[in-house]
């Protein structure tokens, strides 16, 4: 009932713990004293033997005893909100913290809605287990141990069977808890599956539209929403029977305490006023196992979130001992293989990337290309085989060491809502105003620019009122204001327009010999100048060497390249035809 390694995450709140149950405890003791002192002088209006000075001290006791009750549980509330607050705090911190030197890593064992559901209501969820269960955990244990203590005086018997009725509570959470934890499970599944449709069909809504295929999704949304409700109303129906099934555990129990009290009495074995104090604590034996039994529900969700969150905490980091010496951009890939699960999509790749050579990368769709990028930019270790960087293995070298090192320019670059300069400064930040003018002449935009309104011309969101081409120029050009040693352009000009694709291509081909560049294109007539060209099918490579040399070998790179041509020559041909 006590997730030993979540308690352990957090030991900072102990002490608060510690406190809000010593809390609770003294609260409990002033109760003791105030119920014995009501039992008091009850019996003695009945006999009409209380005079008054004795009737102010009684009521004084009482008054202080409530005082002291009301005073401890404050405390203890107050120790529970401070707990809260270090695990909203420290939980959200420790996941950022976790997200930010993960990258995209994580996506490999969660998904983004699972690990946004964990930061907002999975750590709500642990601030009540820390907060309200697991002090209530403790409390439940030493309070039916105190009053049996200060019973066992009066009446052994009651004592000791109120005390075995005590843990009837437990055995029934338990016997509920096996039930609950696989609904829980269930329930957070459901969350997660109706979370991530919801946020994929948001993110696709124009080409659901496009399609006509909203109101197909929409109906499946339904559906979603429909078993989500199920299971949600099925473990609100579980939280409600298990409060009724330990309310009746509880109050049942002090009702037999009650009981046998009234009948010592009876028999002569109390007195009234043990009796009528007997009455009157009896169902404080109960009501904290009782309380922590309505607190379950709060801890199974708490369970249930942090599986998820300490998922997301095992994922290995990228090591951070051990640094590249020079800063330059000699790359050794040797006997790589690397498998998405079980399916391998690379094997055996041998690549080297001489220092500030131009080194291709071409084959047909999924045969391997952005794989070998991603494991250049080491956003998995998960590979067989070595990576080296001059002489030193990837997996050592400090991840923002290889964000320095390498600039990865993806056909569908991002471009961020602000300005031209804000979204040039992110190459780096003290770049000069005409660094930045400089390359925007060389991607062909500083004209655009010019005639709206310079570097502070306003960008959307995601660049969305530029066209394809100026958006892929300008993350172009944002990529050589970094000016890092080693670039990689994957299909950096596919999808944009003729003009656009000259420049991009004549620009990276000015960086030839100063820069190390990998070129992924599946356009082969951009590859024709690189110094070494890896031809890649199914994972494996099947050809290298220059282009002279590829088309000699009459291989697959020949067979792509004629094919190529020969589509784009009969098109120029097709469109020279039309224009005489
Ligand atoms: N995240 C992923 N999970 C599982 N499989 C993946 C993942 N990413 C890629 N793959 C698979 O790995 C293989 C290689 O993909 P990769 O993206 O490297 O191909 P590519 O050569 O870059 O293709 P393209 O030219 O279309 O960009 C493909 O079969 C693809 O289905
Ligand atoms: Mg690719």
């Amino acid at each position: 009932m006590i997730d030993k390694r979540l308690l352990a995450s957090m030991p900072e709140t102990k002490r608060y713990i510690v406190f809000n149950i010593i809390g609770q405890w003294i609260a409990l003791l002033a109760n003791v004293v105030m119920m014995f002192m009501i039992a008091r002088s009850i019996v003695k209006l009945m006999i009409a033997d209380l005079d008054l000075s004795e009737l102010a001290i009684i009521v004084g006791i009482i008054f202080i005893s409530l005082i002291i009750k009301l005073g401890a549980s404050a405390f203890s509330m107050k120790m529970s909100f401070k707990t809260t607050e270090i695990i909203k705090f420290g939980f959200r911190e420790k996941i950022f913290k976790k997200l930010f030197v993960l990258k995209d890593r994580y996506q490999n064992v969660l998904s983004s809605s699972e690990v946004t559901q964990i930061t907002s209501e999975g750590v709500d969820q642990l601030e009540n287990y820390f907060g309200n269960y697991i002090p209530q955990f403790f409390y439940a244990i030493i309070a039916p141990l105190t009053l049996f203590l200060i019973i066992l005086p009066l009446d052994m018997k009651v004592a000791i069977v109120l005390f075995i009725c005590v843990p009837l509570i437990p055995i029934t959470i338990i016997i509920i808890q096996r039930w609950a934890k696989r609904l829980l499970g269930k329930y957070w599944d459901e969350y997660s599956k109706m979370g991530d449709s919801f946020l994929e069909d948001l993110q696709g809504l124009t080409t659901l539209k496009l399609y006509e295929a909203d109101s197909y999704k929409q109906k499946e949304m339904d559906e979603q929403a429909e078993s989500f409700r199920k299971i949600t109303m099925k473990v609100l129906s579980m939280q409600l029977n298990s409060i009724t099934i330990m309310d009746i555990v509880a109050y049942g129990g002090a009702a037999i305490g009650m009981i046998m009290a009234l009948f010592s009495f009876k028999s002569g074995d109390i007195d009234l006023t043990s009796a009528l104090f007997i009455i009157l604590i009896s169902a404080d034996f109960f009501l904290p196992m009782r309380l922590l039994g309505s607190f379950f529900h709060i801890a199974m969700n708490g369970m249930a979130a942090s599986d998820k969150m300490f998922k997301l905490f095992d994922i290995k980091e990228p090591k951070k001992d051990g640094d590249i010496k020079e800063e330059d951009g000699d790359i050794r890939i040797e006997d790589l293989s690397f498998a998405y699960g079980e399916r391998y999509v690379l094997k055996d790749i041998d690549i080297t990337i001489k220092d500030r050579a131009l080194v291709a990368i071409v084959g047909p769709s999924g045969s391997g290309k952005s794989t070998i990028a991603k494991l250049l930019l080491a956003r998995s270790d998960d590979y067989e085989g070595t990576i080296e960087f001059k002489g030193e293995d990837l997996k050592k070298i400090a991840s923002n060491r290889i964000r320095d090192l390498i600039t990865y320019v993806p056909s569908d670059a991002h471009i961020f809502k602000g300005t031209v300069r804000y979204n040039l400064k992110m190459g780096d930040k003290e770049v000069s105003e005409e660094r930045m003018h400089e390359v925007l002449k060389q991607v062909e935009l500083d004209e655009y620019f010019k005639e709206l309104n310079g570097l502070d011309t306003k960008i959307n969101e995601g660049g969305k009122d530029l066209s394809g081409g100026q958006r892929q120029r300008l993350a172009i050009a944002r990529a050589l204001i970094k000016d890092s040693p080693i670039y990689i352009f994957d299909e950096a000009t596919s999808n944009i327009d003729v003009e656009s694709e000259k420049t991009i291509m004549d620009t990276i081909l000015k960086l030839k010999g100063q820069k190390t560049i990998v070129l992924i294109s599946h356009r082969l007539a951009n590859v024709v100048e690189a110094d070494m060209i890896y031809c890649l099918k199914d994972g494996k490579i099947i050809g290298s060497g220059t282009h002279k040399e590829l088309l000699k070998e009459k291989g697959l790179y020949h067979e792509l390249y004629t094919s190529q041509m020969y589509y784009e020559g009969f098109m120029k041909g097709a469109l020279d035809e039309t224009i005489i």
